[in-house]
Formats: C-alpha cells, sequence, structure tokens
C-alpha cells in the first residue's frame, strides 16, 4: 500500500493546500479523472509536473478554480462565456479563454499561448483543495504521459508513485473520463477534446452548432489529440462483435453481449460506461495470458463520442 494516499479530512486538506503553497504537487480527484496539482503562479511547481509526467514538451495545463466571479479576473470574458460557466460549471467541461493580461508567471502553464484553459470541477474535495489553497490549481491527468487517464487514487499512485507529494483520495471519479474542451476564443465554439459533456448539451444550451476541430491530429492543439495516447500495453481492436473476438483477446463488451470478461455497462448506458471505461482498460492490461484486447461497437451519441474517441486512440497502430 502506497503511504502518500491521504483520506478527505480537513487535516489532510490543510496539509495538501500548504504543500501547493510550497510548491509541492498533490494529486487529488475530479469529477472526470484524478489531476497532478501545482500552484499555477509558482513555475518552478509547474515543471515539476511536466517531469513527473514524462511530457516531452511543455504543453498547456488546465486551470481549476472554484469559484465563477474569479473567472473574469483570471482570463478574458464575455455574456457567452459567463452563460457557459453560469450553466454548465461546476462540471465536466473546459474553456480555452483570451488570457487577461500578460502575467509572466502563467507562460509556462500556457506554454506560450495567448489563450488560457480553465475550468471548476464539481467534486467537493477538489473545490475544498483550491479554496484553502487561495490560488488556481494547474493539473493535467495525474498519470504518465500517454498512458491511461487515472480514475483512483490507486491508479496515481501505481502511475507516479514517489513523484508526487500526496494523492488525496476522493474515491472513484463518477464521469471517469476527461472533460470536454471548448475554445471560446472565436465567434465560433470549437470543441477541442471530446470529453465528459456532450456536445449535443452544449449545442442544446446555446442553439448553436460546435465544431468539432479537424486540425491535423498529429500537430495537435490540444495534445489530447494525438492519435496515440492513453495506450494500454496490449493491442487493442475496436468495433468488435461477440462472434468475431479472437480467442486470444480479453473482450469488453457492451450492451447485451454475453461472454466478454468486462462489460462497461450490462444495460448499454453511456454514461455508466465512461466511468468504467480506464480502469477495465487497466485491468484488461494485467491479463498477461491474453495477446490483445477486443472492444465492443459503442454508438457514436452522447458520451459515445468521447469514449470512442479515447478506445480509437488507445488502439491506434504506431
Ligand atoms: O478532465 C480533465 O480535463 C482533467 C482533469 C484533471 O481536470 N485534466 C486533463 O488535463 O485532462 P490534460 O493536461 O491531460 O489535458 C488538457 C488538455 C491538453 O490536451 C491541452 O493541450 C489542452 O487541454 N489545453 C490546455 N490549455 C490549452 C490552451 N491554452 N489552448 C488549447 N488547448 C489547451
Ligand atoms: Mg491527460
Amino acid at each position: 500500500m502506497n503511504t502518500n494516499i491521504y483520506k478527505h479530512t480537513p487535516e489532510n486538506i490543510h496539509k495538501a493546500a500548504q504543500t501547493i503553497l510550497d510548491g509541492g504537487l498533490v494529486a487529488f480527484p475530479t469529477d472526470t479523472v484524478y489531476g497532478l496539482g501545482a500552484n499555477v503562479y509558482n513555475p518552478k511547481a509547474v515543471a515539476a509536473i511536466f517531469e513527473a509526467k514524462g511530457r516531452p514538451t511543455f504543453d498547456p495545463l488546465i486551470s481549476h478554480i472554484a469559484e465563477i466571479d474569479f473567472l473574469s479576473e483570471y482570463a478574458q470574458t464575455d455574456e457567452r462565456v459567463i452563460a457557459l460557466a453560469k450553466h454548465f460549471w461546476p462540471g465536466p467541461l473546459t474553456f480555452v479563454l483570451k488570457r487577461k493580461d500578460h502575467n509572466p508567471s502563467l507562460d509556462l502553464v500556457c506554454s506560450g499561448l495567448p489563450h488560457i484553459a480553465v475550468r471548476i470541477p464539481n467534486h467537493p474535495l477538489a473545490l475544498e483543495l483550491i479554496k484553502t489553497s487561495g490560488v488556481p490549481i494547474a493539473a493535467p491527468s495525474a498519470n504518465k504521459f500517454k498512458c491511461i487517464s487515472p480514475t483512483t487514487a490507486q491508479h496515481v499512485a501505481d502511475s507516479l508513485g514517489n513523484k508526487v507529494d500526496m494523492i488525496l483520495d476522493g474515491g472513484p471519479c463518477k464521469i471517469g473520463v476527461e472533460t470536454t474542451i471548448i475554445d471560446l476564443t472565436t465567434p465560433e465554439i470549437f470543441m477541442l477534446r471530446a470529453g465528459g459533456l456532450s456536445k449535443e448539451e452544449i449545442e442544446d444550451f446555446t442553439g448553436e452548432k460546435v465544431i468539432i476541430s479537424s486540425g491535423d491530429p498529429n500537430k495537435p492543439s490540444a495534445p489530447g489529440q494525438l492519435l496515440k495516447h492513453y495506450a494500454p500495453k496490449m493491442p487493442m481492436r475496436i468495433n468488435v462483435l461477440e462472434e468475431d473476438v479472437r480467442p486470444d483477446e480479453f473482450f469488453i463488451g457492451f450492451g447485451n453481449v454475453k461472454n466478454a470478461q468486462l462489460n462497461l455497462s450490462p444495460s448499454a448506458n453511456l454514461n455508466e460506461a465512461a466511468a468504467n471505461l480506464f480502469a477495465y482498460m487497466r485491468q484488461a492490461e494485467t491479463h498477461t495470458e491474453y495477446k490483445g484486447i477486443a472492444v465492443s461497437p459503442i454508438p457514436e451519441t452522447g458520451l459515445g463520442l468521447a469514449i470512442n474517441d479515447r478506445i480509437r486512440r488507445a488502439s491506434f497502430d504506431k
């Protein structure tokens, strides 16, 4: 058992907030996945995130804040941004906004870009940590670069072990895939990454089409768009019907299938499937008696978009 996993107690929240202010790294739960957090205003601490994850370049990080009122102090906002924030925050949605003023200590968090990514997570422990620290917390998913995102404290310990000062345990993440990222720096809304909030929900609220960013996936504006990402250690095949699963494949099913080793959601509920996805990919790769992983077809609606995106990237060969 890893000794740097801490329970949700007031003392541990204070200790974690102090660790953030002292320039340390704290992994914490959010509604989507666990994050590896540092004080956004401390570039040395932010650099330690990249080092711990083994990210080869400095990709921009999401700032986690606790209150909508703070957003206008932190980034450029307008009526559309505030309306979206009031409707969807706290929740699984990240905004890319124009930076407010050129605060050089935020350069590393933004990778030198004129834009900044911000969200309010819907998790009491994350919100307490941010409020007690009194600073926004920069956090990517708390896993090694290109590995599966963590949805439990133990996943973080397995992936980052002693590279993190504290891991706050808030139980399994409810949503299980990362946030949907939308770019609000242009009159249109571009979706940079499919995630825990469906495109349809954003469109229903705004009454506008959300445009899926068509950037070259290998020169991404959001590195989550890299084709090979979220990789399990075994080759993975997608859209596999039950009758086509090979004898040497570990089968992750969806819906009404009989012979799956694991089923993302026997009742074909996409939210349940998203919550189980990363944990099941991890479980599958521990079964070294198999040569590969086969996954059932998943409908391309609602959270199915994010689930299929993660599975496609995990199965991308090369
Ligand atoms: O659910 C989540 O979003 C989790 C939890 C911990 O909040 N975080 C997460 O962070 O998935 P990360 O670093 O693994 O993915 C953040 C994505 C990256 O693909 C990054 O390129 C993009 O956000 N991003 C951050 N700042 C950006 C910016 N200024 N412009 C465009 N993309 C940005
Ligand atoms: Mg990530």
